[in-house]
């Protein structure tokens, strides 16, 4: 059983987690084309724990989540119910959403299936295993502040902005966030926004990006460098490195 401090195995005598409404999505729908490995990347082991495991287990350590949303590849059932031992009884996790051809198709799938009791939407990449629960608290807060928030790392190198291999641009550093996830939103924005995004055509690199079309200010909450996306296949060998340095200082791993 996941420790979740005020939702153990569905009980909740304070109410707490049902006031905060809040959803994970975590979108585990892609198929892992720049890892290349031989399963769908949500399911190669990290540590041996599949990316997917880890991330819904970061998300049941929330206390402010209170539902868990796993968003599939269409074809990838059998692999979720084979990773059953490692997550049953986490209380709040229902069943998996088939996910659709882009990541933005997933997100929608996912936030169409959710309860009605839901008022706050945390989206978060399953390609994100490390994310530290106490980071996830510290934007819902903001998110329920504010309206919408995103986990954020500075940028650590100078970013170009090039044209026909011309530098056009050289951005402030010190004013450039490179986007993670969880990004939190109050859920009738991120419907909204979602709905004036398919008609108007448009296929966001992430979630934030609809909200601000939406005219909506979001605002950054910094996380974790070690929040890292699991992308290429050297993504696994630094992940395992943080997963080592957090076990032998007793961080979570
Ligand atoms: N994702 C999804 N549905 C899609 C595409 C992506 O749910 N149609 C999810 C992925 O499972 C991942 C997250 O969105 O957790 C971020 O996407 P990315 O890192 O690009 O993962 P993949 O699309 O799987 O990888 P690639 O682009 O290399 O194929
Ligand atoms: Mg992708």
């Amino acid at each position: 059983m996941i420790a979740r401090p005020l939702c153990v195995g569905g009980a909740d005598p304070l109410g707490y987690s049902a006031l905060m409404s809040v959803a994970a999505l975590v979108l585990a729908a892609g198929r892992g084309e720049r890892l290349a490995a031989d399963l769908p990347k949500a399911f190669v082991p990290l540590a041996g724990k599949p990316l997917l495991v880890h991330s819904i287990l970061a998300m049941a350590q929330v206390p402010e989540v209170r539902w868990i949303v796993p968003v599939l590849g269409e074809n990838d059932r059998a692999h979720y119910a084979a990773l059953a031992g490692e997550i049953s009884g986490i209380s709040g996790l229902l069943e998996p959403i088939t996910g659709g051809v882009e990541r933005q198709d997933s997100m929608r799938a996912g936030l169409a299936a959710l309860p009605d009791e839901v008022k706050w939407v945390a989206v978060h990449d399953a390609a994100r295993p490390l994310v530290l629960p106490s980071d996830v608290s510290k934007a819902i807060a903001m998110a329920q502040e504010k309206g919408a928030a995103c986990l954020a790392a500075p940028v650590r190198d100078t970013v170009k902005r090039v044209v026909d291999g011309k530098v056009v641009e050289t951005p402030a550093r010190a004013e450039l966030y490179a986007a993670q996830t969880p990004q939190i939103f109050r859920k009738s924005w991120l419907v909204e926004a979602v709905d004036k995004a398919a008609a108007a055509n448009l296929l966001g690199t992430d979630d934030a990006q609809l909200i601000e079309e939406l005219g909506k200010d979001v605002w950054i909450v910094e996380g974790s460098p070690d929040n890292i996306k699991i992308t290429l296949p050297d993504d696994l060998l630094f992940g395992e490195a943080i997963l080592r340095r957090r076990k032998e200082g007793g961080e979570r791993g």
